[in-house]
């Protein structure tokens, strides 16, 4: 081979590493997100997700993420106001719970409102009679909840014209199992059925 041969099939080899490189690390980027979705990332790379935050549940018991140290918790943020995929979501929590029996003993489910406006103290009692008896549902003010909702990367936006009351709440639709020293274990969602959502909490408890 001449020498500009050479050049040229070493500048095509770099070249083709670089694509390479490029596209292994736009696909473990890709499967990162994935997994994130389908609940499978770990606690040791897991992304920052929780924190401090102070609410108050359905019986105006005041909570705070030190409540919940010792505890496994399942958590899930929404609005009484939804109409489909929060009272789906905090069924399937509860019948995954139940399922899972004297273990399911362990793990206390959590609802923090993203519309603390309609979701006072006095409509979380109310809707709380509709889910599972140890299910703390938690409230606050404004400012204590966008705390919790960006400890928890949740994403609220209110879909209503100005003094409207009948407004929907679009919000990220995501279960965190979070473990007993208050760290990010795994993620599910609302199209995760109870049954699914059993077979993954049983694997940390
Ligand atoms: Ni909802």
């Amino acid at each position: 081979m001449r020498r500009s041969d050479w050049l040229f099939l070493f500048v095509l080899v770099l070249t083709v590493a670089a694509v390479a490189g490029a596209l292994y690390f736009s696909e473990t980027e890709a499967e990162r997100a994935r997994r994130l979705e389908t609940g499978t990332t770990q606690t040791a790379e897991g992304p920052s997700i929780g924190g401090p935050f102070t609410l108050v549940d359905q019986n105006g018991t005041t909570v705070t993420e030190n409540d919940l140290l010792g505890k496994w918790t399942v958590i899930y943020f929404g609005y009484t106001f939804c109409p489909d995929v929060c009272p789906i979501t905090l069924t399937n929590m509860g019948d995954a719970i139940d399922s899972l029996g004297a273990t399911g003993a362990r793990v206390v489910p959590i609802f923090i409102t993203v519309d603390p406006k309609r979701d006072t103290v006095e409509a979380l009692q109310e809707y709380a009679q509709h889910f599972h008896p140890r299910m703390r549902f938690l409230t606050g003010s404004e400012e204590d909840v966008a705390r919790a909702a960006k400890a928890y990367r949740v994403y609220r936006s209110v879909r209503a014209a100005d003094g409207e009351q009948s407004y929907l709440v679009d919000h990220t639709s995501i279960v965190y199992v979070m473990g007993p020293d208050g760290k990010f274990v795994a993620s599910m969602n609302h199209a995760t059925s109870a049954e699914e959502m059993a077979r993954r909490l049983r694997r940390f408890l």
